[in-house]
């Protein structure tokens, strides 16, 4: 996957990690970007095509498709977390993380699958987390979408293989964007995270692990979960 003269299109793209994605591909030569945000007048990024997209609203995701009928790289980046936990959270908020993490990403990728086919395979890039693989007390629902996503994306690599387009999962930390403002930890410089996930498409990894902090945390799953939780005994 050679992301100059590509067609790429980014969800959630008006800010944080979305829209270092809209201006490094266009910076490394990308045909056309369409920036897409729930509300396109918030993007404000010069030289890309402004799309308006609710990954969780079926009309605003067909519109979307129709209108950008020739992407060829397709970087599922939308997220939100709502601090819900699983037990005792308002399930509203549960059912959101997942409407959004979970069947936003793949309303977005059974929307453009046909369009990256008809463009000769392409690829499609999932945002996932290291919280797709450990779970934090106050955002354990986020986890599980996360983890959704996760095996999202495993299956549907598997489904669209015939069809020749790649899928990559990114898995990332903490990042400085305003989804963790209110986080006194180290952070990722969203600038970093972008140029490894686009290095490792243009490298045709399926996955792309973007920090020390997730690849210690991989290693660390083939081991005793409780290693992973202290708190539990
Ligand atoms: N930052 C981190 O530490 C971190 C770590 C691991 C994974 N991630 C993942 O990275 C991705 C980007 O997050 P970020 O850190 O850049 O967060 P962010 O700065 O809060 O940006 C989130 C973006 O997603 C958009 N969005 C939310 N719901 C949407 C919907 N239904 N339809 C379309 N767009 C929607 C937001 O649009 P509005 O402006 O309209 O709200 C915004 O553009 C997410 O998938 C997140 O889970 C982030």
């Amino acid at each position: 996957m050679k992301i100059a003269n590509s067609v790429a299109l980014v969800t959630g793209s008006n800010r944080g990690l979305g829209r270092h994605f809209a201006r490094q591909l266009l910076e490394r030569g990308a045909a056309k970007v369409y920036a897409t945000a729930r509300d396109a007048g918030s993007i404000d990024l010069p030289g890309v095509e402004a799309l308006p997209l609710d990954i969780t609203d079926a009309d605003s995701v067909a519109a979307a498709a129709s209108a950008a009928h020739d992407v060829t790289l397709l970087v599922n980046n939308a997220g939100i977390i709502t601090g819900a936990n699983l037990v005792t959270g308002d399930p509203a908020a549960i059912r959101l993380e997942l409407d959004t993490h979970f069947y936003g990403t793949l309303a977005v990728i059974r929307a453009f699958a046909p369009v990256l086919a008809a463009n000769g395979g392409g690829a499609i890039l999932n945002v996932l987390s290291s919280m797709s693989w450990v779970s934090y007390d106050r955002a354990t629902a986020y986890s599980a979408a996360k983890a959704a996503q996760w095996s999202l994306t495993n299956g549907v690599r598997v489904e669209l293989a015939g069809q020749g387009t790649l899928v990559t999962g990114l898995l990332l930390g903490p990042t400085d964007t305003d989804m963790t403002a209110g986080m006194d930890v180290p952070k990722n410089d969203p600038a970093d995270v972008v140029r490894t996930a686009l290095d490792g498409v243009e490298a045709d990894l399926v996955e792309v692990l973007a920090d020390e902090g997730v690849a210690r945390l991989k290693a660390a799953l083939s081991a005793d979960p409780r290693a992973l939780y202290p708190q539990v005994v």
